[in-house]
């Protein structure tokens, strides 16, 4: 383990997280700054980086592979982001495999094609999924636990060269420009990936990364907060312009959260609104024209906000609790301003407390659309789309 040490106190932080991660020996310095990790290493893929940048990477001489198999197993809860990443001729051709609302999404560039495909089952269940990726001749196979998920056949017509060189694989990013793909979409996956076999080769991957954030045992939908950050949405770009009102929903089980549950301000603006739940005393404060302490309620939690008036509705099985504050300008402050989730905005709130939610949001709705946690300012401790079970 010595061979970590660029600092004692780093060397302890790093061999604390691979033997959390269970990786004991395996993992190497190589002298580069890179951190090396086996390819069947279990590898969460959520972690806070540039979010178009691979979390590991590997580079093969393909004189070297005999196999043309890369099989993996994937576990997520979240509809679309970023899985697997292969190139040959350092960019030129290459392949991308990401999700969209749940379904596999190959885009593949080889020579003058350029292919998109999507299809298959919903793999964004929380349950852990084999994926295959081979290439037989013209044709690139994707199978799902054990069927073919997708068949992508292409025929160029210019000759085709013999390959040699180089060959990238990358989780969680790519190494290429993203305009270059033919479907876009959001690279952010709260995902876990493990026992990769990539080509059969057992080269060791390389990371960037501090160190690497182990996958919970156990998942179920939600948002997961810590209790380390928070959150931050800009409301300016929420769909609110022609409405006349904004509905925030949020569903879990408050009676065993603690800390801030969500917050709202405008930049330079004292705070508009906060609520936060109290684990020891079991009560919700909630913070707007006045301060109001009630009873924690635990399943539902809406706010509805109007021009001068916002409204907060508290519901579990057996009773509803409304609470309604008035002040002109609550609408404006929304628009011009930023939501929070998980903790509270500005400075100098000391009287309402400025704890960070620890505890899982199984859902969170604006205008009665599911709040994507992967589009905001987040602390890197957040999983958007899965909390431990
Ligand atoms: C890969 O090929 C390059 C040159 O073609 C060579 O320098 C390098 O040592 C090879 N790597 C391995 C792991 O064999
Ligand atoms: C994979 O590699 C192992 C040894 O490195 C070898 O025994 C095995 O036959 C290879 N499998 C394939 C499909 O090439
Ligand atoms: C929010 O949006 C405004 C206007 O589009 C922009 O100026 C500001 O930088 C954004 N803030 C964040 C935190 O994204
Ligand atoms: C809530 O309190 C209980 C009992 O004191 C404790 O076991 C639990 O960890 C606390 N949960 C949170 C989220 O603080």
């Amino acid at each position: 383990m010595a061979v970590f040490c660029k600092a004692v106190a780093d060397g302890l932080l790093l061999t604390l997280s691979l033997a959390l991660l269970g990786w004991g020996a395996e993992g190497q310095g190589n002298g580069r700054g890179m951190r090396e990790v086996s390819g069947r290493a279990t590898v969460y893929l959520g972690q806070d980086r540039d979010i178009w940048r691979p979390l590991i990477h590997t580079t093969v001489n393909l004189s070297e592979i005999s196999s043309i198999k890369s099989s993996f197993q994937l576990r997520t809860f979240d509809p679309e982001g970023i899985i697997f990443y292969g190139d040959t001729k350092n960019g030129e051709d290459w392949f991308v495999l990401s999700l969209r609302d749940g379904i596999p999404l190959m885009q593949i560039s080889k020579g003058d094609m350029l292919v998109s495909v999507v299809g298959g089952p919903k793999l964004n269940d929380g349950k852990w999924h084999t994926l295959e990726v081979s290439n037989h001749g013209k044709f690139v196979i994707l199978e799902v636990d054990g069927s073919n998920g997708l068949v992508v056949g292409m025929q160029s017509k210019q000759t085709e060269e013999f390959i040699s060189g180089q060959l990238r694989l990358a989780l969680g990013g790519i190494l290429i420009d993203k305009e270059k793909m033919i479907v876009q979409f959001e690279p952010q996956m709260d995902g876990c990936v493990r026992e990769g076999s990539w080509l059969n080769i057992s080269v060791p991957w390389e990371t960037e990364a501090e160190e690497l954030r182990p996958c919970y045992q156990n998942i179920q939908p939600g948002s997961y907060f810590p209790g380390t950050g928070f959150a931050i949405f800009n409301t300016s770009v929420s769909p609110t312009e022609a409405d006349n009102e904004v509905k925030i929903e949020l569903w879990g089980d408050f009676s065993q959260m603690d800390g801030t549950i969500l917050s709202i301000n405008a930049p330079g603006q004292e705070l508009m609104f906060a609520l936060m739940v109290n684990n020891n005393t079991k009560e919700i404060t909630i913070f707007a024209e006045d301060k109001i302490t009630t009873k924690n309620y635990n399943k539902r939690l809406a706010i509805t906000i109007q021009a001068d008036s916002l409204t907060v509705i508290q519901e579990d099985d057996e009773s509803t609790a409304i609470y309604i504050f008035s002040h002109p300008g609550y609408l404006t402050t929304w628009r011009e301003g930023r939501l929070a989730i998980g903790g509270l905005l500005g400075e100098g709130e000391d009287n309402v407390g400025s704890q960070f939610l620890t505890g899982c949001l199984k859902k969170i709705q604006v205008q009665g659309k599911d709040l994507d946690l992967d589009l905001a300012v987040k602390h890197m401790s957040i999983s958007s789309h899965s909390c431990p079970a």
